[in-house]
């Protein structure tokens, strides 16, 4: 079976559809508004039903540059389509909603455990997890890709990193899941666009799931200061050289976030990246025949996903971006889903092609402070799960439709039936 109409990777059908509703990318990503968007009106204005309004930005070249100027488009007003008030801004504000110099100072605290070196040296780790996950996912002969195996690395790989007990790492995917997907009715009672969730408007993702986070995370870093480890967590909350640990609040905060960034995104990718191996048999077979260009796979699988379909900013002042005006306080939104599909960067980017090079994705953002720290992390757990699985790989198939996520923010297939034969 082939999902690649579920997937709608290719940039035909509705030109017209409504990118701000959710419901939508329940059918796959709108590819053909965004080209439509791309080639005719590459800085568009679209009304919200509950926000007031925003600008698409749609080419990768605009997204970058846009990216690179916080003073013009800052973050530190959210980062979401969301509208927020002062009060909640500052009570779920994470380095993501700040703007240099005050996200440099926060990012250089947590940073450490993230780098391009540190995480080579959770390789085995990683590989012994997911050996792990295969082992108890593939026996069973026919399973779900996504519950059994993509959702399972992520998290344990975060928990053991954050250093969270073994056993609380289901509770962990599961709060994370209601936290993001908050949205999607499967993950979450309090749908936002559909439920009262005022109560919770202090809370990330504006969810109950994340009281839980948060009075988890206060419990660790209680715990920690008590008995300090040798964990990440110890690390962030230790004082540093200028004397400033992270506040308990930005600690709960960071937390939640990693629980939310690094769990579903790479989860989806790996996912999104796997159906597009077995969408296109002949990458399929150059893969399972030149081994090394398992790298290259793993970006090509993060270009094609973009898992992150946006981030948000807002104009600090007046500014014409290709001859329309974006005035102060606007929303201005960069698609990164719709710039890793630009055909002015990417040649022929329907193609699945795992020898695409070069390849400067903007899976993980690109030009600005934010940056995914999490990056290497997500890059070494795809490419240990496409290794380990690769002995299975050309005997997978993919057995009942795909279910993808009711989410404008995040890409992704949360169910996917598929059998080893
Ligand atoms: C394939 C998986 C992932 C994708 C697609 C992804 C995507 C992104 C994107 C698009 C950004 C914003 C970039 C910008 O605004 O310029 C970001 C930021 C971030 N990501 Fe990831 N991410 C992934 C995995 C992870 C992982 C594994 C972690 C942590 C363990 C993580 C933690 C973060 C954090 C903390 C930020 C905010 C950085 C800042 O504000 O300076 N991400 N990510």
């Amino acid at each position: 079976m082939t999902t690649a109409a579920l997937q709608a990777t290719q940039p035909t059908g509705d030109r017209w559809l409504d990118i701000t509703d959710p419901d939508v990318y329940r059918a796959g990503v709108p590819h053909a508004t965004f080209k439509r968007l791309r080639d005719e009106d590459p800085v568009s204005w679209t009304e919200e039903r509950d926000g007031r309004g925003f600008w698409s930005i749609t080419r990768y070249q605009d997204i970058i540059a846009l990216n690179r100027d916080f003073r013009t488009f800052t973050s530190e007003a959210g980062i979401r389509l969301e509208e927020m008030d002062a009060e909640e801004l500052e009570a779920r504000k994470t380095m993501m909603e700040m703007d240099p110099p005050e996200h440099t100072r926060l990012r250089r605290l947590v940073q450490g455990g993230f780098t391009r070196r540190t995480v080579q040296t959770y390789e085995d780790g990683i590989r012994t997890l997911a050996r792990a996950v295969l082992d108890e996912a593939l026996p069973k002969g026919r399973f779900d890709l996504v519950t059994d195996v993509a959702r399972q690395l992520p998290m344990r790989m975060l928990g053991r990193l954050l250093g969270a007990p073994e056993e609380d790492y289901g509770y962990l995917v599961d709060r994370g899941d209601a936290m993001i997907g908050n949205t999607d009715p499967e993950f979450t009672e309090h749908v936002v666009d559909q439920t009262d969730t005022a109560e919770f408007r202090l809370m990330p993702f504006r969810s109950p799931a994340g009281v839980e986070l948060f009075e988890y995370a206060q419990r660790m870093a209680d715990d920690r200061r008590e008995n300090p480890k040798d964990d990440v967590i110890t690390k962030m909350l230790a004082p540093t050289m200028d004397g400033e640990p992270l506040t308990d609040l930005e600690f709960k905060n960071f937390f939640a976030l990693m629980v939310a960034a690094g769990n579903d995104t790479t989860r989806y990718s790996m996912v999104g990246g796997l159906v597009a191996l077995l969408d296109h048999p002949d990458q399929l077979q150059l893969l399972l025949e030149r081994p090394e260009l398992t790298q290259s796979a793993v970006e090509e699988m993060l270009r094609w996903t973009s898992v992150t379909m946006h981030f948000r900013r807002t104009a600090t002042k007046e500014v014409e971006v290709h001859g329309r005006t974006i005035r102060e306080g606007d929303k201005v939104v960069l698609w990164w889903i719709s710039g890793d599909h630009d055909e002015r960067q990417f040649p022929d980017p329907f193609r699945f092609d795992i020898t695409r090079d070069p390849n400067e994705h903007l899976a993980f953002g690109r030009g600005g402070p934010h940056r995914c720290i999490g990056e290497w992390l997500a890059r070494v757990e795809i490419k240990v799960l496409l290794e380990e699985l690769r002995p299975q790989l050309d005997r997978l198939r993919i057995v009942g439709p795909a279910q993808r996520l009711r989410s404008n923010f995040i890409s992704g297939i949360k169910h996917l039936p598929v059998e080893v034969s």
